[in-house]
């Protein structure tokens, strides 16, 4: 599986993350970021991650809407598993009053990240949020609203039954008229060795496709950082999985016993990029590159 911190072990004991103290590095990374002042040296890791990979607030507006769409009343409480820095659960009970939420994943070091530069400046909403630090399928209570799993996360399941386990969990962890969201990502690029490269503000983030076995579908990427000294981090996270398709995890799903299935495909602008905005659709498009929501209902 992978893992958020760099050359550490994972813990596996279950317990909830404890609370952790200290300042969030955000205000100080902005600033070198707008100065020019990063380097491999001064940046935070997670701090760059997030900048480069999530959306988080967008994401959350995301599942409100298309679950209001579909079931016709609010969510209240999500869960967010292989949740890393617990940026989801924070702009969810950013977004609502009533919102709660439960983070869970294996690794440590990553919740006490997300605990001190996302959660603890909620203030009095931080304890609208649990983290704990276990195997998501281990975790099979409290019941949820929703169940979110992003960032292709659930794709560390390699075998079809290893899938359908975690999903049979995800199935039992929601509600009665509960939406399980996971995020895919295809196409013919997706199964090519390339770097993608891409100027945030401050540094370079540099998407890695190092290896694609075309016989198991199994990919290896990471993510490398390159900032404007000239100075580099090379292989900051790894990532080992499996591109499991749309069809074939629409089909397991069903078989699982969620009532429907929806995949909701990402638009394009006028030159033709991705617009960042994501419909339901029967037939997505032939872009060499996409990515897409499936959204289950129980
Ligand atoms: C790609 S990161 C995703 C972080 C975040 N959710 C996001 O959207 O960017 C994957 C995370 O899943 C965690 N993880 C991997 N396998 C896990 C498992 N079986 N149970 C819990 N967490 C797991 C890793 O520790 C890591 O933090």
């Amino acid at each position: 599986m992978d893992n958020m911190t760099p050359n550490t072990e994972m813990e596996h004991a279950k317990q909830e993350a404890p609370a952790v103290e200290g300042n969030p590095v955000g205000p100080r990374m902005e600033k070198l970021a707008a100065t020019g002042k990063l380097t491999s040296k001064n940046a935070d890791m997670h701090w760059l991650y997030e900048q480069s990979v999530q959306n988080a607030e967008v994401e959350a507006e995301f599942i409100s809407k298309v679950f209001r769409k579909e079931l016709g009343r609010e969510p209240v409480f999500l869960r967010e598993d292989f949740c890393g820095t617990a940026l989801l659960c924070s702009e969810w009970v950013k977004a609502h009053a009533d919102h709660t939420a439960l983070g869970v994943d294996l690794d440590g070091p990553t919740l006490d990240w997300g605990r001190v530069n996302n959660i603890n400046p909620l203030g009095d909403r931080a304890s609208a949020v649990t983290l704990i630090k276990d195997d998501v399928r281990s975790v099979t209570s409290p019941r949820a609203d929703v169940l979110a799993a992003t960032n292709f996360s659930w794709w560390g399941f390699k075998t079809r039954s290893d899938l359908k386990e975690y999903l049979l969990g995800a199935y039992s962890h929601l509600n009665d008229d509960g939406m399980l969201l996971m995020d895919c990502y295809g196409g013919p690029e997706a199964q090519v060795p390339q770097l993608e490269e891409r100027e945030q503000e401050g540094f370079d983030y540099v998407w890695d496709q190092d290896t694609f076995n075309p016989i198991t579908n199994e990919v290896v990427c990471k993510i490398h950082f390159h900032f404007p000294n000239g100075s580099k981090r090379k292989n900051v996270f790894r990532y080992d999985w499996r591109l499991w398709s749309l069809p074939e995890t629409c089909d397991l799903l069903k078989e699982i016993g969620f009532r429907k299935t929806v995949i909701y495909w990402e638009g394009a602008d006028a030159d033709g990029e991705p617009n960042g905005e994501f419909q339901p659709s029967r037939e997505g498009d032939l872009a060499p590159a996409w990515v897409a929501y499936i959204l289950a209902f129980r």
